[in-house]
């Protein structure tokens, strides 16, 4: 039977995050007391006007096919959100829309690798880069960060992972799973490494953008060195900013030949996003902006909560991040460290693995993300549960010996 399957399977494995999410449900659905702190999406519900703008659409009968990479409406109001929030000058023909910002990274490197091209990936990352890269056959290069420059790529590490292979960067300020956010200065200092190497791209995944705390002000690579313009694919979407990971809808501005490129592989594939998602997107940009600003509060809040409560745990050290929803703290300090029932921590996993097990804490262990050892908390969830949570987390370490 193994015959019958593409061999493409063998460069890829399945997301860790969804696997261990499916894990948490499944010890629930058995009556295990089990919170879930994997989930990289927002606990609210998608704001009413933009529900409102749905219903509406349908309505109105927009339930046909559209252009395959999007209504115009939207590429328009795409082109005034970067406008708007980050300075940049597009046109709807330099913007494409997918069925989720994962879509539009998969087709940007789909479109462009050829066997041999490398894509600087630095660690930890989102758990699909790599295993994008290598369905669309090129060659991940992790860059490992670490936590003392707050897992922050900096310009020598940068400039060591460049070959004449490498065909993209991929940049994810803030972070998933870290939370890092990179400053203006922080940023400008990578793109002048990239200025110094002109095959290289950047393909920046804005995705969460909004969730930026404190004094952080998220900057974007094409925002900080205009002149990385022409080599520049700035990705973002719908999902994190506005409650709408359901919707499925995501989206890119770069150079026209890129754009084109991406259209025709999504062409030969799914064609457009759902024509109703693309209206409530309309509304999404267009509209009303207060979720934003009334939900980064709520956020931050979360953030300093868990922050602290970990830190409060023996063994744990817990940097503060800039953004995102997620923390990732280290174990480092555990390692070595043997649980009530006698097991050695000799990994993050087993760390992951044993959490689940003895408090019924679901939460990703830090090699999933090519990054240990350490752990992701996502604290898209309520402060009581997080408080819960991280209580267990406090007693587990307190037991480990
Ligand atoms: C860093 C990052 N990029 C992209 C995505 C994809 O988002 P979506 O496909 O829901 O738009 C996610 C979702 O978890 C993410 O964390």
């Amino acid at each position: 039977m193994s015959d019958f399957l593409s061999r493409t399977l063998d460069r890829v494995k399945p997301s860790p995050t969804i696997m261990i999410s499916a894990k948490a449900a499944e010890l629930k659905a058995a009556g295990r007391d089990v919170i879930a702190l994997s989930a990289g999406e927002p606990d609210f519900d998608t704001p009413d006007n933009i529900k409102a703008a749905a219903k509406a659409a349908i309505d109105a009968g927009k339930t046909k096919y559209t252009a395959p990479d999007g209504i115009t409406e939207l590429k328009r109001a795409v082109c005034s959100k970067f406008k708007r929030d980050n300075g940049l000058d597009y046109t709807p023909d330099q913007v494409s829309i997918s069925s989720g910002g994962k879509q539009v990274l998969y087709n940007a490197l789909m479109a462009t690798l050829n066997p041999g091209d490398e894509v600087v990936i630095p660690a930890p990352y989102w758990v699909s880069y790599p295993d994008m890269v290598l369905l669309a056959g090129g060659t991940p290069v992790v860059a490992d960060t670490s936590i003392q420059t707050g897992f922050k790529l900096t310009a020598d590490q940068l400039e060591a992972a460049i070959t004449p292979k490498t065909k993209w960067l991929i940049f994810n300020s803030p972070s998933n799973p870290s939370g890092a956010g990179y400053s203006a200065v922080e940023l400008k200092e990578l793109t002048d490494v990239l200025l110094r190497h002109p095959h290289v791209w950047v393909m920046t995944d804005d995705m969460y953008e909004h969730l930026a705390y404190g004094d952080f002000k998220f900057c974007t690579p094409a925002e900080v060195e205009p002149k990385l313009y022409e080599r520049t694919l700035t990705v973002n979407g719908v999902s994190k900013a506005y409650a709408m990971t359901g919707w499925r809808i995501g989206y890119a501005a770069g150079p026209k030949h890129l754009i084109g490129a991406m259209r025709k592989i999504q062409s030969q594939s799914t064609s457009n996003p759902s024509s109703v998602s693309q209206w409530a997107a309309v509304e999404a940009l267009n509209g009303a902006q207060d979720y934003i600003e009334t939900s980064r509060p709520v956020f931050q809040d979360r953030r300093d909560l868990v922050v602290d409560m970990l830190n409060k745990a023996e063994g744990i050290t817990c940097p503060t991040p800039d953004g995102a929803f997620y923390v990732y703290p280290s174990i480092a300090d555990c390692i070595g460290k043997t649980t009530r029932k006698g097991v050695e921590i000799t990994s993050d996993e087993v760390f992951a693995t044993e959490l689940l097990e003895e408090e019924g804490v679901a939460v990703v262990f830090g090699a999933a993300f090519g990054l240990s050892p350490n752990f992701r908390v996502s604290y898209a969830t309520s402060s009581e549960e997080l408080t819960d949570a991280c209580t267990r987390i406090q007693n587990f370490c307190a037991r480990l010996k």
